[in-house]
């Protein structure tokens, strides 16, 4: 309940043993079979998230930029790459950090001019990117945006 995306970051960069710790967490979501069927880069080095934004992924200029690519031919892998984000999401909050899902991130890397940025990011063959995820220190502290409850039904 006190996650909410985070769309303002402080400059400094969150500490290595901390991102270690959400990435073991990450990992550790379920998926089908166990295949884990995700790839992913934290992207940390300035000049590469300046090429990332020049490309249109807009990730509100974090310190650090998750990128979560998945298997195109496993049926499960988006929704296991899902879990994955949410996990890792979630562990970020535990640590006071903030975060947020980024379409943007995939909009802008699935296009034939980021070719070479996707070279760059080297995901194994036949992998798809499919959300970012900003994470850095919160410089915000938004509200929880509404939800309609009626969207779950008990049945009795
Ligand atoms: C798949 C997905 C893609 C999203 N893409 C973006 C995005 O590109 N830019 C953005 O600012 N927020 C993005 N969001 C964040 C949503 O807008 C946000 O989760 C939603 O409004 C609910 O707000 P909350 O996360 O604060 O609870 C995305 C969320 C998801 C799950």
């Amino acid at each position: 309940m006190s996650r909410h995306s985070i769309r303002a970051y402080q400059l400094r960069q969150v500490d290595k043993d901390t991102l270690d710790k959400i990435m073991e967490a990450a990992i550790n979501a379920p998926s089908a079979m166990n295949k884990q069927p995700w790839d992913v880069r934290v992207v940390r080095n300035a000049d590469l998230l300046a090429k990332l934004k020049d490309a249109g992924a807009n990730f509100f200029d974090a310190p650090t930029l998750i990128i979560v690519a998945c298997d195109s031919e496993n049926h499960y892998a988006p929704f296991d790459a899902g879990l994955f984000s949410q996990t890792l999401m979630l562990s970020a909050e535990s640590f006071g950090l903030g975060t947020v899902a980024l379409g943007s991130v995939p909009n802008a890397l699935n296009k034939p001019e980021s070719e070479e940025l996707l070279k760059e990011l080297a995901f194994a063959p036949n992998y798809t990117v499919v959300i970012g995820i900003a994470l850095g220190y919160k410089n915000q502290n938004p509200a929880a945006k509404p939800r309609d409850k009626s969207k779950v039904k008990y049945v009795e």
